[in-house]
């Protein structure tokens, strides 16, 4: 790929304030007091895409946010490319953890970081990541180097479960039709240890609710004498997991993919430093399912976790009440084979039956997915393994993610097609939390590479 790096150097500028200007939109799926921007951040896409050399762009209506769609299909005999990615972004609380305003975006350089990286929320997730892809579009095609036919499709609904996208695959397959799925979306190990994602896990997200008395209670006239739904509830929790830390639902574990001797010392053979780890997070001790490492626990093991919980009195002060209910929200990150629906279930059945009587338990699922693994004997990750190794100069390590991208297994159903995750984040990129920030030096990456995935997806597929 002649002069990408003659043309990063002289668009450089542009790259970071165009990206700038989509980080200003606050488009926040989950709170509709946004929902106007949600849709500009649409509109904004759109005219990217556009000016970066997609022959046509569409905004297409779903029951939820649009869906941007765009192509430019060079020659049909040629392999087609279709890249996924969002541009909704999770909530920016708690808005006073943050140095800086979520949605002015600035740049500041950190241990990691040293060239600087852009603070903003939906800089890495996945804004910044998502961009990176019409810049290499932008490369491609105005120096004529497109060497097969691309596809975009950018959703608005991603961080709140891509409700409406599944319908949208299943009515588009035709429109959809690919030889692989490029997403940036994930991460890597680190700048100098370039890895690419071959799993994500699946996810099952529930709501649980816990009534007793049919109103708040005086804690002196009733305490003792009537359930108190709040020590019921973190009873109730604290039995879902063993003192191993296994998870106790019956059956949970039954369909999890348990990972050969070699497998796991394959994985054990990425870079990783437990005392660094503890150090960024200020702990002394990691903690998690017996038996399992650190990597091991955050990848191919299933988890149970209370994101939120929440009920009576906390007011300034105190108050001597007994709340009538209590409720807490709970995801399960899941690995292969386990079915996200089933799941539900056998918690839904597990949780009720663990209330004691002078309770009622209400169990209401969200949303969920399945996981996902990549093969990486195939075309796809030979490509991805062969662009990182021309702009890293090292061949990527393959490595599973913790995170979910629900999507991806529902793109392997409809669509036949594999999925690449191409990410160029870092775990210490706060995606979800305050101060979330992305490396401008992997974003410039990213837009190199991207270009050489094009060019030796082809090559190969001959
Ligand atoms: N981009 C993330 C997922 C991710 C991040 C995967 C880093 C691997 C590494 C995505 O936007 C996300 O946040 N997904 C949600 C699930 C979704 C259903 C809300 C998640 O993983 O919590
Ligand atoms: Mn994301
Ligand atoms: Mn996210």
């Amino acid at each position: 790929m002649h002069d990408i790096t003659e043309y990063l150097a002289k668009n450089k500028e542009r790259f970071i304030n165009e990206l700038t200007q989509l980080l200003k939109i606050p488009s926040v799926s989950a709170d509709p007091a946004y929902s106007q921007d949600v849709i500009n951040a649409s509109e904004a896409v759109k005219a990217s895409l556009l000016e970066a050399g997609c022959d046509t762009v569409e905004i297409c209506e779903t029951n939820g946010y649009p869906i941007v769609y765009g192509e430019k299909i060079i020659n049909p005999e040629l392999p087609t490319i279709l890249v996924y990615g969002h541009y909704d972004v999770q909530p920016a609380d708690p808005i006073d953890l943050w140095n800086s305003p979520p949605f002015e975006p600035v740049i500041k350089s950190t241990d990691v970081h040293p060239e600087g990286a852009i603070f903003a929320r939906g800089a890495c997730d996945d804004k910044g990541q998502m961009y990176m892809h019409v810049k290499a579009l932008e490369f491609m095609v105005k120096t004529n180097q497109l060497p097969c036919n691309v596809k975009f499709m950018i959703e608005g609904e991603e961080e709140v479960g891509s409700e409406n996208l599944g319908t949208f695959v299943a009515e588009n397959k035709e429109k959809l039709a690919n030889d692989i799925i490029l997403i940036s979306d994930t991460g890597m190990i680190a700048n100098n240890v370039p890895s690419i994602t071959t799993g994500l896990r699946g996810l099952s997200y529930v709501e649980v609710e816990v009534t007793g008395p049919n109103r708040d209670l005086h804690s002196g006239l009733y305490g003792g004498a009537v359930a108190n739904p709040i020590n019921v509830l973190t009873k109730m929790i604290a039995a879902l997991h063993d003192e191993n830390n296994h998870i106790t639902i019956p059956g949970f574990y039954d369909k999890v993919e348990e990972l050969s001797k070699e497998e796991r010392a394959e994985m054990a053979k990425a870079p990783f430093s437990l005392e660094n780890y503890k150090k960024a997070l200020d702990i002394k001790a990691v903690y998690g399912e017996r038996g399992y490492t650190t990597n091991e626990r955050n990848s191919i093991r299933p988890t149970l976790d209370v994101n939120g919980i929440w009920g009576g009195y906390i007011g300034a002060g105190a108050k001597t009440v007994i709340a009538s209910k209590a409720y807490a929200k709970i995801s399960m990150r899941l690995v292969p084979h386990q079915d996200w629906k089933e799941i539900t279930e056998l918690f839904k059945t597990h949780f009720e039956s663990l209330a004691p009587d002078g309770v009622t338990v209400k169990v209401t699922p969200h949303h969920g997915g399945q996981g996902y693994v990549t093969p990486i004997d195939n075309n796809g990750y030979k490509a991805a393994s062969k662009a990182y190794e021309t702009t890293f100069g090292k061949t990527p390590i393959p490595q599973r993610s913790g995170g979910s991208i629900p999507i991806v297994s529902l793109f392997e159903k409809e669509l036949k097609s594999k999925t690449i995750l191409m990410g160029f984040g870092l775990d210490s990129d706060a995606i979800h939390s305050p101060n979330e920030h992305f490396g401008v030096w992997n974003y410039l990456k990213g837009i190199e590479t991207i270009p050489y995935f094009y060019q030796y997806f082809t090559e190969l597929s001959k």
